[in-house]
């Protein structure tokens, strides 16, 4: 199949024929929020309803077609519909849509497949239907494997939405605090490095990696019952807006999760399958984890995840059984086997790395010509960019994070906002013609914001 199989449909994108949201858009919205509630603040922000998606492009119910700068929320990084992913599940949609947690074909070669492209002996699977189920599972895993059950996670983590997971996670936000007072007994939280913003600097200001290891090992030794089972935590972090930690992070945390033999579990949901340029994301600082999660990308929009864990832990996933309604049923494994074939023929990581690199120079250029852009950051197609109020105090500005959102989705980009910090996460076959093009549509949006508000 022809690589750019996608760019016909994106031949005259974006192609606005109403005012937006149209009125299709809000009739439809209208109706559905009587029913249902709780809606994401993308969604508030600019209530659309699409109707189609293909590749790049997306289409509304009134007709108008956007760029795509979300791929859902990190999920169809392949493209919408891609058609080798699309026809896999048709396949089995029509073969064997469940078996419970029986072998079937596909489950085998997927397998196979997965400990081919994964670093080391990351071999040991188990297949469910939602990142938050995966976490869970990964949760069970390590206290499994080791006997003990505290869990390290850190500010700003983003882990799902179970009871566990949002023990991993800021317990400030408000549908996280709804669920209950308190995080479940034996999780606790620690500040992870952000380069922008640092806890612990050197004397010149730079971020100081070994200042965050040496509170670690003060907070095991004040802050916890000595019992600690797993750091728990993203690769970057996505939902807090696309931060990366400084190269010598990961590497440090291991050696020390190694010293005090303590699991590193690296939830890859969103970072890995990927998004930066590696199938791990943890691959760019050489580091193995022992234990993974994957979703999102993983089958490219059909819910399928994973735990993975080192072979020498494979046991341990006995203990905590694999079976599931929906996991590993061979539509989920055709999907995320044909996700995985794309990647490799079409190139994809390159393609990541190559595009993605062209994108953080333009960012890096914006960054410099523009007042309210504070940051850049990010690697291969998961990016951020910070708006503050002023480059010397960084006081973030989520009015502006706001109106940028809004005023380029009316320009015909859909994409995902953060509060000041403006998320992106292409499809990762977009080249960089339509890289740059949304790009423009941020960049215009921001110079009308900065007018709008007196810079
Ligand atoms: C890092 C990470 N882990 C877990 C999850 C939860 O995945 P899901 O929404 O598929 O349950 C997410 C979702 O955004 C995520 O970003």
């Amino acid at each position: 199949m022809a690589k750019e199989w996608w760019k016909k449909s994106a031949q005259d994108i974006p192609k606005l024929i109403t005012e937006l949201p149209g009125p299709e858009s809000r009739r439809m919205h209208k109706s559905t929020q009587r029913y249902m509630r709780g809606l994401s603040s993308q969604v508030q922000l600019f209530p659309v309803c699409f109707k189609e998606g293909h590749g790049i492009t997306l289409t509304d119910v009134d007709g108008n077609r956007y760029l795509d700068f979300s791929s859902g929320i990190y999920v169809t990084s392949l493209g919408h519909s891609h058609p080798k992913v699309s026809e896999a599940v048709a396949h089995w949609a029509n073969t064997l849509m469940n078996c419970h947690d029986f072998t079937h074909p596909v489950k085998e070669k997927l397998l196979i497949k997965m400990a081919d492209i994964l670093p080391g002996n990351l071999n040991s699977v188990q297949f469910y239907s939602d990142g938050t189920s995966a976490v869970e599972a990964g949760l069970r895993a390590a206290r499994a494997i080791n006997g003990r059950h505290e869990f390290i996670s850190a500010y700003r983590d983003f882990h799902g939405k179970s009871m566990g997971a949002v023990s991993c996670a800021q317990m400030a936000r408000g549908d996280v605090f709804v669920y209950g007072p308190t995080r479940a007994p034996g999780f606790y939280m620690v500040p992870r490095p952000d380069p922008y913003r640092p806890h612990f600097a050197k004397a010149d200001g730079a971020i100081d990696s070994d200042q965050y290891i040496d509170f670690y090992t003060e907070f095991i030794r004040e802050g916890t019952a000595g019992n600690v089972t797993a750091f728990v935590l993203e690769p970057a972090q996505g939902w807090a807006g696309s931060i990366f930690p400084p190269d010598d992070f990961f590497p440090k945390l291991k050696a020390f999760c190694e010293k005090h033999d303590i699991l590193l579990f690296a939830d890859e949901v969103l970072a890995g399958m990927g998004r930066t340029g590696e199938w791990l994301c943890m691959s760019h600082w050489d580091v193995i984890p022992d234990i993974v999660t994957f979703g999102k990308s993983f089958g490219n929009g059909f819910p399928v995840t994973a735990l993975v864990v080192k072979e020498e832990y494979a046991a341990a996933l006995d203990k905590i059984s694999a079976s599931s309604s929906y996991g590993g049923n061979p539509m989920a494994c055709a999907a995320a086997l044909a996700s995985i074939q794309v990647i490799e023929e079409e190139d994809i990581l390159e393609n990541v790395r190559v595009v993605g690199d062209a994108l953080m120079r333009r960012m890096k250029k914006m960054q410099d010509e523009h007042p309210i852009i504070g940051d850049v950051k990010g690697k291969g197609f998961l990016l951020g960019i910070e708006l503050v109020k002023d480059k010397a105090t960084k006081e973030p500005f989520g009015e502006a994070g706001k109106l940028v959102y809004q005023n380029a989705f009316a320009r015909g980009l859909a994409w995902i906002p953060a509060g000041h910090i403006l998320r992106m996460s292409p499809p990762l076959i977009m080249d960089e013609h339509y890289a740059m093009m949304g790009l423009d549509m941020i960049e215009d949006s921001i110079r009308q914001v900065e007018k709008q508000f007196g810079y």
